[in-house]
């Protein structure tokens, strides 16, 4: 190991920065997070540091740098982007057995400053010995993009709650099992989602009741998995996927967003396709409770939003009515991610002040819709599960009033490797079904603003009805 890695308490504690420019102001920024009483040498300071010298909330000594300068200073950074002076500033300190940084000159540093996450009173440095700073802030980025943000929030939340859990559970081993589930339970999981009084209702019952001790509640999440690419995932979706025991999920979840899956969790497919359902909704409700009333964290994993033609809120329902702690995530849903990946912007404003999400399919055929209103001008419908009906549901739109030139829009597979655009007119969806060969899950869009898709992606261009 290069360098130990050491965290120093800076609390009002005098530190010097050589140097006015932007190199400065940047260790400048980090050392007052951290409560340093700073002390800036340079003959001119840029308009950032100006103002903090003139507020009082730095100290400012406009000329040259001077060995006598570094004082009784706790850390020196030189950062003033000149080699003699960054020298002579390293040299000064070394004399006095100071800790001493020079910003880009690890061979005068007798210290490094890491790339930091940092999510306080969490703080994440990553250091690559000075060999490779460009890798130590991918490392950065690749970590702040998988801790949460409100990670600081729950070390703070437990901290809340240290005294009062040392004095319930004295004996050391109980009380880390205690906190080990905790961290992995519904009452981390409600801080983490921002939702601090039903953290602090559930941990006030957890540390007085044998809760504390007893075997793992489990606890479900309903997570929208997007359209498909994997990388609209959100961040949340990512950390409950890595973190689940069991997932049971849609067929429209795909295997690359099942990678995420840990290795040791069970996966449980309970695809449903047009006419082929493998379990019924019952027993998918069921399963779900099953699993996670045995103490095991289940995410229920749904293509695009579980609450958009998703049956999501019939499985909330369930679950809460059995007092299981749910939580839902939400997705991309196919409309959304379809329209940006076609280029079809589902509002705008010369084309369309409203959007309106339709099934294609109703639960015992075809769907009870108003038409006469989804007939109307200036709004764009997506019609969800509309392939197989698309001759009846432009049918009904005409019928009810649409101009049958009205452009359409079928974005099949969206947001996937094989996604296909195209375009025409609605009078023309069935014979764009068909020409096609539109087998994947697509949505249908219809509206003025479908003319605007980018249907570049379509293979054969001979075969696009002009609009
Ligand atoms: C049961 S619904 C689920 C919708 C999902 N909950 C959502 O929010 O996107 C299935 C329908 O969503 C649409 N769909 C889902 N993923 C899609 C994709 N990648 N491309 C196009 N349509 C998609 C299709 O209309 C498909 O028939």
């Amino acid at each position: 190991m290069q360098h130990f890695p050491a965290f120093f308490t800076l609390n009002d504690q005098p530190v010097l920065i050589v140097g006015g420019g932007e190199l400065a102001a940047r260790k400048l920024r980090l050392l007052r997070k951290a409560g340093a009483l700073v002390t800036v040498v340079a003959p001119r300071l840029n308009a950032e540091l100006t103002e903090l010298a003139d507020d009082g909330r730095i100290a400012a000594i406009r000329r040259g740098f001077v060995a006598g300068d570094v004082g009784r200073k706790r850390l020196v950074f030189a950062a003033t982007g000149r080699a003699d002076v960054d020298e002579r500033v390293a040299e000064a300190a070394h004399a006095a057995g100071l800790p001493v940084n020079v910003v880009d000159r690890a061979d005068l540093s007798s210290f490094v400053v890491p790339a930091i996450v940092e999510r306080d009173p969490v703080v994440i440095g990553i250091s690559t010995g000075g060999t490779a700073p460009l890798l130590a802030s991918r490392l950065r980025e690749a970590i702040e993009r998988l801790l949460p943000s409100r990670l600081g929030r729950l070390a703070d939340f437990s901290d809340s709650f240290r005294s009062a859990v040392r004095g319930i559970l004295p004996d050391a081993g109980t009380r880390l099992r205690f906190w080990s589930r905790f961290f992995d339970g519904p009452v981390a999981a409600a801080v983490l989602a921002g939702d601090d009084g039903r953290a602090r209702e559930r941990m006030l019952t957890l540390v007085n009741s044998r809760a504390a001790v007893e075997p793992p509640q489990g606890s479900v999440a309903i997570v929208g998995a997007g359209p498909g690419d994997p990388d609209l995932l959100t961040l949340r979706a990512l950390r409950l996927i890595q973190r689940a025991d069991v997932v049971i999920y849609d067929k429209l979840v795909g295997p690359e967003i099942l990678d995420y899956v840990r290795r040791d969790a069970e996966r449980i497919y309970v695809g449903k396709s047009r006419g082929n359902h493998s379990r019924s909704q019952d027993e998918i409700n069921a399963l779900i409770a099953a699993q996670a009333q045995a103490g095991r964290r289940v995410v229920r994993l749904k293509g695009g939003d579980p609450f958009i033609f998703g049956r999501g809120g019939e499985e909330l329902g369930y679950l809460r009515q059995r007092g299981i702690a749910v939580e839902v995530v939400p997705g991309v849903t196919a409309a959304l991610g379809c329209a940006a990946v076609a280029g079809v912007p589902l509002t705008h404003r010369e084309h369309a002040q409203a959007v309106t999400l339709v099934t294609g399919e109703g639960s015992e055929g075809e769907p009870d819709l108003d038409w006469a209103s989804l007939a109307r001008l200036r709004q764009t419908l997506v019609i969800y599960m509309g392939v197989a009906a698309a001759g009846r549901i432009a049918a009904r739109l005409i019928g009810h009033g649409l101009d049958p030139a009205t452009p359409a829009a079928i974005v099949e597979n969206g947001t996937l490797p094989n996604e296909r655009t195209v375009t025409g007119r609605v009078a023309d969806l069935e014979s764009l079904v068909r020409e096609h060969e539109i087998q994947g899950p697509a949505v249908i869009v219809v509206g003025s603003v479908a003319a605007l898709a980018d249907a570049a992606s379509i293979d054969e261009p001979a075969l696009a009805v002009a609009v």
